[in-house]
């Protein structure tokens, strides 16, 4: 079939919005109609040419969401019509890590998602015509596009009831946030908890600590107006980051620290003063934020032998086929506010104006509407 799609043709450029081949889903694969995407970092990030693991030509998008319009030899799992939520951070709940309840990160398809192809080795999309030139597939979803063709382990299947221009935020940053909360910290209730950062990730991660049941939830950032979505998703405490922000928290736990910080930037330095932030004895430090290349975490070890621990979350440990759909349960229930972080919604012709207002931190996301 022929579809629409933001194609990255060269690095630095702004993608181009063009007709494409999809082919139909062979053996363990579905072919999904998106309704929406939201417009990510990594999208921008991969599109700039600094990510060294990048390449061109791709399909960009992975906050997608939308309808299972065909399975291909072997699908069990979801049929024609589901109602579905796409996962860069697949879930095949047989490799090792999928029979462990220690970590999300499924080694089922890492290799070749990592090059850009579908478990086979070879692509769905393609140039047009006859042997149109391949283009290979972005995080394995490729939701910059009228349709998609993507593993059904990388698949979410959701309540067909939730509007799905809210549900493609379930796809990243949101449960990135949430879960780096509830999954990964596992926060206590009762417990103090600081959130460095205010974007997707970090709002998700106040609202995951007050679904916790958190006591008191600082959120740091350097912008007001985040902050104040901050309160909205249930911070009891807003302060304005800089040098003295580590210090602003110790004031406020009697000189000890927080049971709980979260690092939601992706600066070394932030994350260094959530390690710092973090109370002796049993302060757990979670790192979300993606650092520059190259970079570096700068800690003194003796704040950890006093019993500060450290730890990083990928896609919040979130295992994306189990518990996406119970956290788009949850949003249904009324626990989580996700209409706030909406900021724009475009059409995909305006993808580029979506990373735009990135740049200039318009809002939190962009919606795309198909
Ligand atoms: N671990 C994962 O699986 C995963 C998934 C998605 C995104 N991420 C990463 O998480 C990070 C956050 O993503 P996002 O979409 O929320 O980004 P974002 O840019 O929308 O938000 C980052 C926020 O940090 C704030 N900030 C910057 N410097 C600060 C400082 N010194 N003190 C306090 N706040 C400061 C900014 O004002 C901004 O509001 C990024 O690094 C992103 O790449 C990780
Ligand atoms: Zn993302
Ligand atoms: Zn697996």
């Amino acid at each position: 079939m022929q579809i629409r799609a933001a194609v990255l043709e060269e690095f630095g450029q702004p993608l181009v919005v063009q007709d494409v081949q999809l082919h139909g889903p062979r053996t363990g694969e579905v072919l999904v109609r998106l309704v929406a995407c939201g417009v990510c970092h990594t999208d921008m990030y991969s599109a700039s040419g600094v990510d060294p693991s990048g390449y061109a030509p791709t399909v960009l998008g992975h906050e997608g969401a939308g309808v299972v319009e065909a399975v291909g030899d072997g699908v069990t799992g979801l049929a024609v019509g589901d109602h579905v939520v796409t996962l860069f951070s697949p879930q095949c709940r047989d490799c090792v890590h999928c029979r462990s309840d220690q970590t999300n990160i499924c080694l089922a398809i890492r290799e070749q998602q990592g090059q850009g192809l579908l478990p086979d080795g070879s692509a769905r999309l393609a140039r047009i015509g006859d042997g149109g030139e391949p283009i290979r597939h972005f995080m394995g979803t490729s939701t910059f596009a009228e349709a998609t063709v993507m593993p059904e382990i990388a698949l979410a299947k959701i309540n067909p009831d939730a509007p799905l221009d809210r549900a493609c935020l379930f796809a990243c940053g949101l449960s990135t946030g949430l879960g780096a909360a509830m999954n990964t910290a596992q926060v206590r209730p009762g417990s103090f908890c600081v959130v460095f950062g205010a974007g997707m990730v970090g709002l998700g991660a106040v609202a995951g600590a007050r679904l916790q049941g958190a006591e008191r939830i600082v959120c740091v950032d350097l912008a007001p107006e985040r902050l104040a979505l901050a309160a909205g998703q249930g911070a009891t405490d807003t302060l304005i980051g800089g040098p003295d922000a580590v210090d602003q928290i110790l004031e406020m736990t009697g000189g000890f620290g927080a049971d709980f910080t979260f690092e939601a930037t992706g600066s070394v330095a932030v994350m260094r003063q959530a390690v710092e932030a973090a109370r002796m004895g049993w302060g757990l430090c979670t790192v979300t934020g993606v650092a520059g290349k190259g970079q570096t975490l700068d800690v003194v070890p003796r704040l950890l032998i006093t019993g500060r621990r450290i730890a990083g979350s990928s896609f919040g440990g979130v295992k994306g086929r189990d518990q996406v759909p119970q956290l788009v349960d949850r949003y249904m229930a009324g626990e989580i506010d996700v209409d706030a972080f909406i900021s724009h919604r475009i059409t995909l012709d305006e993808v580029n104006r979506g990373f735009d207002l990135m740049r200039a931190a318009d809002g939190i996301r962009s919606i795309i509407e198909f």
